[in-house]
């Protein structure tokens, strides 16, 4: 069972993802992740080279290591999809060096729909350090 988050996560989610940079494909992300009493919000930002695409989940977990926090205890990611997208798995692999199976992650899609769910289901056997 996922821990609740607060609302303002949400609503940085939300917010972020209107700054989305995303021309090419238009799909539009926002990401805020609350980290050591902080929250550090990101939107998804392409490029003309298309790989070089940095999601919102990853601009956001940027942010808040640059801030100088290390350690993740909440997640909300805004889309525009219904059912509300996850988080790619190169942003779930970011977020597994950050935070443990523990981290409650909030889904906001179109129409309000919206997902609780964990780290830990969304990535059940993630690689880590443990295994180097
Ligand atoms: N995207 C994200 O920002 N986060 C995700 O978890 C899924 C995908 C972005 C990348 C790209 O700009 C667009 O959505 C379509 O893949």
């Amino acid at each position: 069972m996922a821990r609740p988050l607060p609302s303002g996560l949400a609503r940085a989610a939300a917010a972020a993802r209107r700054r989305a940079y995303a021309p090419y494909s238009r799909f539009r992300v926002g990401a805020a992740v609350r980290a050591e009493g902080r929250i550090y919000s990101g939107c998804n930002v392409e490029n003309a080279s298309y790989g070089l695409t940095v999601c919102a989940e990853r601009s956001a977990v940027s942010r808040a290591v640059f801030a100088g926090a290390r350690r993740l205890d909440g997640l909300a990611v805004a889309s525009g999809t219904s059912p509300p997208t996850p988080p790619c798995g190169m942003c779930l692999q970011t977020l597994a060096e950050f935070a443990g199976p523990t981290l409650p992650v909030l889904l906001l899609g179109a129409r309000g729909s919206e997902e609780r769910t964990t780290l830990g289901a969304l990535l059940p056997h993630a690689f880590g350090k443990r295994f180097l």
